[in-house]
């Protein structure tokens, strides 16, 4: 089969034998696969953890059809063809994968493989953020950053699932613009890049609503957001870490801005880093089963919108997705079609296969 695998910092396509079901294992047949930022690390030699811990071939996710099951049957009722998705450790970028079946969310026949390969990954992620890390829930103010991004457009839909009020950063007008037509309220989206900075605009439009501060901050951003951060916090308020695209060192260099440690003391902020890959197999199923709970109706009848790039790219392109990528143009998830046949609705409606 072809795979992608790093080589010396470039992806680069590879021809493996296809691999067999152990007990408890399926064999899924790829259809569609999806880019996320640690892939662009780990084909760099930059994702933190031991160089053996690193996977040969890239992919956190992926989704197909089941082509062969564990050697002792499914215990879990599943039949080879069945459509599905999941979240893996690594060999996502192939035309082949096992993975235990406990780890299987079902693909409803309203949903193309094509969304469906970029879901497991950013979905399961932003709900841990939203509802495990922080207790998200109907009235919060949820700062999500970056937006735009495979996160950011499924976080800030999971807040307008619940009732909470998402507010939003990006780096573009355009961007932005994709935001609000989420569902975020155009008032409540602030450009990273604006010449006055998003923290003030934000205390503005809080103050007009009379809310003291924001009740969770989703920071894919870190050192270069810290500040900003702690500013627009309220009581009680939870700061979720979870990536340090704004590099690990913080700007305290801002005119006027209280002692770091104070305000977080003062305001009772509860900071957490968190990683979803290096979690445990009972988390993530754990995990799974809850967002399928959560998800599954509300995909199947598009109150839920996994929304892709409209950019689209095949394995033998995996190196200029990246690149694509690690230039901030992605607006949502970034798609690797395995299969032609990714999104059956879209060719048998004869329209383009893309968001
Ligand atoms: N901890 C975990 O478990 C976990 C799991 C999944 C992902 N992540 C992390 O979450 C982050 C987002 O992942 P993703 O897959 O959604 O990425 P993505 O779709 O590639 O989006 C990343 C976006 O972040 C913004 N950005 C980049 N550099 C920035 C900076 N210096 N300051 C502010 N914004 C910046 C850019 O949007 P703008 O152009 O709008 O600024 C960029 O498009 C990554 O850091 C990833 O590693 C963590």
């Amino acid at each position: 089969m072809r795979v992608v695998i790093p080589v010396d910092g470039k992806c680069e396509l590879a021809q493996r034998r296809i691999p067999e079901p152990k007990n408890g294992d399926v064999l899924i047949e790829i259809y569609a696969t999806a880019l996320n930022r640690a892939d662009t690390l780990i084909r760099a030699g930059k994702y933190p953890g031991p160089p053996s811990d690193e996977p040969e071939i890239l992919g956190l996710e992926c989704a197909g059809r089941i082509s062969g099951l564990p050697p002792n049957g499914s215990s879990l009722g599943f039949r080879v063809g069945d459509r599905v998705m999941t979240l893996l450790n690594c060999g996502g970028y192939a035309e082949y994968v096992c993975q235990d079946e406990r780890m299987l969310m079902r693909v409803s026949d309203s949903l193309s493989l094509y969304k469906a390969g970029g879901i497991p990954e950013t979905w399961l992620t932003s709900y841990q953020l939203l509802f495990w890390n922080a207790t998200v829930k109907k009235g919060d103010q949820v700062l999500v950053h970056a937006a735009a991004s495979g996160i950011g457009t499924t976080a800030v839909q999971l807040c307008l699932g619940v009732g909470a009020v998402p507010y939003a950063t990006a780096s573009s007008l355009e961007k932005l613009h994709t935001v609000a037509a989420l569902g975020v309220d155009g008032e409540h989206c602030f450009s990273r890049k604006g010449d006055k900075p998003w923290d003030e605009c934000l205390m503005e439009v809080l103050k007009a609503h009379n809310k003291s501060g924001i009740d969770t901050v989703l920071d894919p951003v870190g050192g270069s957001y810290a500040v900003q951060n702690a500013k627009v916090l309220g009581l009680d308020s939870s700061w979720v870490l979870f990536g340090l695209m704004g590099g690990v060192a913080m700007d305290f260099e801002g005119a006027g801005s209280p002692p770091f440690l104070a305000t977080i003391l003062r305001k009772r902020i509860r900071l957490m880093g968190t990683t979803l890959k290096t979690r445990s197999l009972d988390y993530k199923i754990k995990l799974t089963q809850d967002l399928v709970e959560h998800c599954s109706d509300k995909w199947a009848d598009g109150t839920y919108k996994p929304f892709c790039d409209d950019r689209q790219f095949k394995l033998e392109d995996a190196q200029e997705a990246h690149e694509y990528m690690e230039a901030n143009l992605n607006v949502g998830k970034l798609i690797i079609v395995v299969r032609e046949d990714a999104d059956e609705r879209a060719l048998l409606c004869g329209g383009t296969p893309k968001v």
